[in-house]
Order: C-alpha cells, then sequence, then structure tokens
C-alpha cells in the first residue's frame, strides 16, 4: 500500500516563529509540510509568497508541499519551483490553461498536483491525470483554517479513487481534518492528510501525539483494497 503521508498545514503555526515551527513539526514526525498560498483574489485571505518559503526552506530536510490558493498561478510558479517547493499544487478553478499550468510544474521538475474545490466534480481531472502526482480534494472552502468538514467530499474521493487506479497518484484531503475526519477520507480512500488546526493545538509539545492521532487512525480505517 502507498505510504500514508501526514502533511501539518503552517496556516495554524505561530506566524512570528515560523521557522521554529517548522522545526518542531517536522521533529514531531510530519511527512510533509504543507504550505498555504494565499493571494486575497482567489480566496478571501493573504497569506505566505516565495520569499516565505525561501526563507524556511532551510529549516527542514522534509519536502515542502506548496498548495497554491492563486489566480493567475502561471506566473508564479517557477518563483515557487526556485523558492524550494517540492510539489506544486493548482486549482481547477484557478484558470483556462489547467493542462499547461501542469506541464510547466512537471517542466520545472517538481511533483505536479491538482486541487479540486468543495464543489467541482471529480470529472474535471479526468483529462490531466497523466500530468498529475497528487489530486488534492478540499473538505472545506479554501481561505481559512478551522473551518468545518464538509463530508460530502468523501464521495469524491471514492469516485477518484476508481478513476485513478492503477495510476500511482496519491489522493489528499484538506479541510476539518482531524483523527475522526481522517479515518472518514481514508475509509474513502485518502492517503494523504492535511491538517492546520488539529496538528498545531497545544502547541510544539502537544505536535507528536497530535500527529499519531490522525495517523493511526487513517491506517486503521484504510479501505482494504488501496493500492
Ligand atoms: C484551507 C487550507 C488548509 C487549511 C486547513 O484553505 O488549504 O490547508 O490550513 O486547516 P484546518 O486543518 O484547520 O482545516
Ligand atoms: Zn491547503
Amino acid at each position: 500500500m502507498t505510504p500514508l503521508v501526514i502533511a501539518p498545514s503552517i496556516l495554524s503555526a505561530d506566524f512570528a516563529r515560523l521557522g521554529e515551527e517548522i522545526r518542531a513539526i517536522a521533529g514531531a514526525g510530519a511527512d510533509w509540510i504543507h504550505i498555504d498560498v494565499m493571494d486575497g483574489h482567489f480566496v478571501p485571505n493573504i497569506t505566505i509568497g516565495p520569499l516565505m518559503v525561501r526563507a524556511l526552506r532551510p529549516h527542514a530536510k522534509i519536502p515542502f508541499d506548496v498548495h497554491l490558493m492563486i489566480a493567475p498561478c502561471d506566473p508564479y510558479l517557477a518563483a515557487f519551483a526556485e523558492a524550494g517547493a517540492d510539489s506544486i499544487l493548482i486549482h481547477v478553478e484557478a484558470g483556462p490553461h489547467l493542462h499547461r499550468s501542469l506541464q510547466t510544474i512537471r517542466e520545472l521538475g517538481k511533483k505536479a498536483g491538482v486541487v479540486l474545490n468543495p464543489a467541482t466534480p471529480a470529472s474535471s481531472v479526468q483529462n490531466v491525470l497523466d500530468l498529475v502526482d497528487l489530486v488534492l480534494v478540499m473538505s472545506v472552502n479554501p481561505g481559512f483554517g478551522g473551518q468545518t468538514f464538509i463530508a460530502s467530499a468523501m464521495e469524491k474521493i471514492v469516485e477518484l479513487k476508481a478513476m485513478i487506479a492503477p495510476r500511482a497518484i496519491r489522493i489528499a484531503v484538506d479541510g476539518g481534518i482531524n483523527p475522526e475526519t481522517a479515518g472518514l477520507a481514508a475509509a474513502a480512500g485518502a492517503d494523504t492528510f492535511v491538517a492546520g488546526t488539529a496538528i498545531f493545538k497545544g502547541g510544539p509539545e502537544h505536535y507528536a501525539a497530535n500527529i499519531a492521532a490522525i495517523r493511526t487512525t487513517a491506517a486503521r480505517m484504510r479501505r482494504r483494497d488501496a493500492a
């Protein structure tokens, strides 16, 4: 089976101490660091740019999973690649040329991911599956941490799982993930779990236990037929 990946979203970290927070979360067992990039246009919030990704890069060796909630994304792909992103995730809804944008990410030598908002159907990624390493299903509307999990996104994961097989593409879920909802997502077919609030709650001394709690439930609830 594909190893489970737990990717803490630093949106819930202490922004005044981000380097320290990244070292702490990597030391606590995170597999990837999930970085939420927001532009105040595609989503109603503004967060991190390539300069910050570059500044954070030396603080951890684990992959940087950069989730672009920006439109257009094309003018910034190279900057995030050069700043140290290992995977670059772009939204289906962010522009008219998804195929071209994904090609660009691959040409930059990075893993490519495609993200679906809650209202976007699984079929929207059918024609780009040859260009992606990961499909991310949003289980909240993007823009903010700490929102309520949208359970209907699980049906979309089931659909995607069937559509993707037998390709080696990860299925990730992002938004409202805690040990309980990670179990639901794992049962539907997700193998990669992004979580902000549930992982950063309680401060650094709780990070390892928070990560382990999600990993344990996800592993237990995983579909037996998962590839
Ligand atoms: C939402 C972001 C998420 C967010 C998750 O726009 O893409 O990565 O940080 O936060 P929680 O886990 O608090 O829902
Ligand atoms: Zn995200």
